[in-house]
């Protein structure tokens, strides 16, 4: 390789690295600004942090679940192609474990903000914080977790404690 044609790669390969940055320094820009907007930031923490204002009973619940839901978790939230919800409390220790919503997820708020954020899945973010407890209301009276005339709201969901809630350690050491 002559010493010219060695620069003119060196050269090259610098001049692309540049080209490279300039295009792509805004990747993740909008996605970080968009991150920052209340529409956009919902984590919910355990202690009900983050929960909007709103209500709902399993009544209501049951009503949008048949339109809303049921196509694909089944008429009950079991027994269509999507993941079952319901059902099969206390089989982890069984020699048949089925996780669902009720068996395994250990925080009822988990419930509310994985729903609000994905589901419908092909309507992600279309329902209401209203609608949302009263679809949590639902799932959860499936199981008598809750009783079929509690009203879930910001205050009373947190307070719901799920069937599996020992089944998980925390993998950081306790501060305390
Ligand atoms: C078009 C089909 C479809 C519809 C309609 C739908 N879901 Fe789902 N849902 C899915 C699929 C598929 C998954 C699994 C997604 C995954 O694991 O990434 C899922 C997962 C879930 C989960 C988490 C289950 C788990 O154990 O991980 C919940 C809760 C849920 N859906 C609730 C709802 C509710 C409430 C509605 C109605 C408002 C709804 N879904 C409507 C397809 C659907």
């Amino acid at each position: 390789m002559s010493m010219a044609f060695k620069l003119f790669l060196l050269l090259f390969i610098l001049s692309h690295n540049a080209y490279a940055e300039a295009l792509y320094q805004h990747l993740g820009n909008k996605a970080q600004a968009l991150s920052q907007q209340l529409q956009y930031n919902l984590t919910i923490s355990p202690d009900g942090q983050g929960l909007p204002i709103g209500k709902g009973n399993a009544t209501q619940g049951a009503k949008l679940f048949k339109q809303q839901c049921s196509s694909c978790h089944g008429p009950a939230g079991i027994g269509a192609s999507a993941e079952p919800l319901v059902g099969e409390v206390g089989s982890l220790r069984s020699n048949y474990p089925e996780k669902t919503v009720n068996s395994y997820w250990p925080y009822a708020t988990t419930l509310f903000d994985y729903i609000r954020r994905a589901m419908p899945i092909d309507a992600p973010f279309s329902l209401t914080a209203d609608e949302v407890y009263a679809l949590s209301a639902y799932i959860l009276n499936q199981d008598d977790i809750i009783a079929n005339d509690v009203e879930l709201n910001e205050e009373t969901l947190p307070k719901v404690i799920m069937p599996n809630i020992d089944g998980f350690i925390s993998f950081y050491p306790d501060p305390n």
